[in-house]
């Protein structure tokens, strides 16, 4: 049997009943026995200074070992203002960096999105994807996971009740696990 593959995931939202978070959960619950999802909460990664790039915040070195620790990375990422919170590309500057640690480079990743708006993240997951290319990962093209009306499909608490989203999540971390595979063999 094949060794299973670690993915570890985060969300670009810091709120407490974030619907993004509670997206991310549910990848958790849903993650295939081929596969262990490991989450890394963003909150307290300190604003990005490139004067501290090469001494970076122990959080920051934490973040940048659970990546490289990782097969595959999974992104859950709201949408603000059309494209990514600051939080997330904050987060994504501090493990680009310095020049030649990347600690995304080569890594497969997946993404997936909820919002109140009517497009579901579609346009900060373009704008993520456009990143990708500079970092060098290699993401999934399909399934698009981009979750509309968010109000309509969590409770209060950010908990996920739609039974639809929740098979699109699981589709998602089944072709992560593909990807992650072939490249592997590659
Ligand atoms: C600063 C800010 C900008 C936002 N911009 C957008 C947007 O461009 N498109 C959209 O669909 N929703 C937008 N929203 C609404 C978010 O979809 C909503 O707040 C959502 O709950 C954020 O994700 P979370 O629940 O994971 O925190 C914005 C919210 C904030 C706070």
């Amino acid at each position: 049997m094949d060794k299973k593959i670690s993915i570890l995931g985060f969300a670009g939202s810091l709120r407490r009943g974030s619907y993004n978070r509670g997206l991310l959960r549910v990848a958790q619950e849903m993650v295939p026995r081929e596969a262990a999802l490991e989450t890394f909460d963003l909150e307290g990664i300190p604003p990005f200074n490139q004067d501290l790039e090469n001494q970076p915040p122990e959080k920051v070195k934490e973040f940048k070992a659970k990546i490289r620790a990782a097969d595959a990375i999974l992104i859950v990422t709201p949408e603000y203002n059309y494209s990514i919170p600051g939080v997330l590309k904050n987060a994504i500057d501090w493990a680009s960096r310095p020049y030649g640690d990347n600690a995304l480079e080569g890594k497969p990743v997946a993404l997936m999105g909820a919002s109140i708006g009517m497009l579901g993240t579609a346009r900060a997951q373009y704008h993520l994807r456009q990143s990708f290319v500079w970092l060098n990962m290699y993401p999934l093209n399909q399934p698009e996971v981009m979750v509309p009306f968010a109000q309509e499909k969590f409770d209060a608490s950010g908990t996920l009740t739609d039974p639809k989203t929740k098979e699109k999540v699981k589709e998602l971390l089944q072709s992560l696990i593909h990807w992650t595979r072939r490249l592997q063999k590659a």
